[in-house]
């Protein structure tokens, strides 16, 4: 798989994939990252990337022409299946979404900023918009590296253990259940009888309960996505 992310800040993203599972993934060859600045594409001779809304408001708002050209550029490489705009006012993103992604050839990331980009570029470009939460961030880096993990983690080779993906908090609809590690005891808190007890199906039956327990504690609203 092959990630473009279109960003006026590279610096922001160059730490969060050096490490760990995405950074094996790259040296592996699973997946290629590929940072842009959108400013090199600016044709203005100081390079900029924004200009003066139409209406009135304060914010400067992203040009269409240094990131059409870059865009354009990268269509004329290969075929994406999806160009991605990161934005508070996307579709809340989640994991069925990183399941999906996870599945794409070529995708490109493109990261807001200011008080937005050129309607133009949202209607006529992009193919996707996610938000990565109800708030609101300086710039949509963070939330490009955010999706950009999930997405990658995903993918069959990415993790030692790929069953592991599998459990994970939401890919059954449920929060994880409770893990633990030696030793049984620690300071008189304990690690719960049944996990020492060797009987695997009664074990199953304990996380289940307990991510279907925790799951209507703390997100009710996963049981009854229609209550939303
Ligand atoms: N840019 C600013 N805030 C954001 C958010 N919550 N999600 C995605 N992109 C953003």
């Amino acid at each position: 798989m092959r990630i473009d992310i279109l960003t006026i800040f590279p610096e922001i993203l160059s730490g969060p994939f050096d490490h760990s599972i995405i950074k094996r993934a790259q040296k592996a060859g699973i997946v290629e990252i590929h940072l842009h600045n959108i400013r090199d594409y600016s044709t203005n001779k100081h390079k900029k990337v924004d200009d003066y809304p139409y209406s009135a408001g304060a914010g400067m708002v992203m040009s269409i022409q240094p990131i059409d050209d870059l865009i354009s550029k990268l269509k004329s490489e290969r075929n994406y299946q999806a160009i991605i705009f990161t934005t508070p006012d996307g579709l809340t993103f989640n994991q069925n979404h990183a399941n999906h992604l996870s599945t794409f050839e070529n995708i490109i990331i493109l990261c807001g900023h200011y008080k937005g980009i050129d309607q133009r570029i949202r209607d006529h470009i992009v193919t996707h918009e996610f938000s990565i939460g109800d708030y609101v961030l300086t710039g949509g880096e963070l939330a490009a590296a955010v999706i950009t993990d999930s997405i990658v983690r995903l993918i069959p080779g990415a993790m030692s253990d790929e069953t592991s993906a599998l459990s994970d908090s939401f890919q059954d609809g449920l929060l994880s259940a409770p893990v633990y590690t030696r030793p049984a005891d620690y300071k008189g808190w304990k690690v719960p009888e049944i996990l020492l007890s060797g009987n695997e199906r009664k074990i199953e039956e304990w996380k289940l309960e307990q991510a279907i327990d925790k799951t209507k504690r703390l997100r009710p609203d996963l049981l009854n996505p229609s209550k939303k």
